[in-house]
């Protein structure tokens, strides 16, 4: 069970898996994915699904219904069913083996926002607007997403093992807080600390 973000970072990480798949026989015939996040309501053509879709399961030899993925395209009323259902799936499927994460500036996780506890399971979460401005230059879609449905801090913790890719000056800031700086909700990346096998690949800056 593999747990995937989307966003800048991971892009040149899906690529790898790509080329390992075509040239050096990685194969993802026993992998289930499920999507960290997605936006709520999604912009159609846009969603984290069709971005992980785009950048990795079409290019990969993963199943049918081997891809678990929140559904951005639910109707207000059933959001909350959709992150219970999907905390279910994680459950039911024996719970993820590896998280991958992105880190965002403000030490968001997942789009757990400052202010979202160590206790949080999969919801409906709204954007701080940073994230929306920086979503906006990375995709003009995304840029009119204010609210998403996110793994909640507690659900990423109990991945058996998480890797953290965090690169370049911009992220240094961040990485910092989230290993040496206090322990809180705003600043949720600080609670990857209570976790014994975490990862983090960062680069020089
Ligand atoms: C994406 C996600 C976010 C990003 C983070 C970093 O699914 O959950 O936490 O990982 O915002 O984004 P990039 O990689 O674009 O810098």
């Amino acid at each position: 069970m593999l747990g995937l973000p989307a966003g800048g970072t991971p892009v040149p990480l899906y690529r790898e898996l790509v080329r390992l798949h075509r040239e050096e026989g990685l194969s993802f015939a026993g992998v289930t994915a499920f999507n960290l996040d997605e936006y709520w309501p999604a912009p159609p053509g846009a969603s984290f699904a069709d971005f992980l879709r785009e950048h990795l399961f079409r290019h990969v030899d993963l199943p049918p219904g081997g891809a678990f993925l929140l559904d951005g395209g639910v109707a207000v009323e059933r959001v909350a069913d959709e992150c219970a259902r999907f905390e279910a799936a994680i459950r039911a499927a024996g719970g993820v083996d590896l998280q991958i994460l992105g880190l965002g500036l403000n030490g968001h996780i997942g789009f757990n926002e400052p202010g979202s506890g160590a206790e949080t399971r999969t919801r409906r979460v709204r954007l701080a607007p940073d994230t929306v401005q920086r979503a906006a230059r990375a995709r003009a879609e995304w840029g009119g997403c204010t609210e998403a449905m996110s793994m909640g801090v507690a659900t990423i913790l109990e991945a058996r093992r998480i890797v953290v890719l965090a690169f370049g000056a911009e992220k240094a800031i961040a990485v910092a807080r989230a290993r040496s700086g206090p322990e809180t909700a705003e600043f949720p990346a600080s609670f990857l600390r209570r976790h014994p096998r975490v990862a983090w690949y960062v680069d020089v800056a």
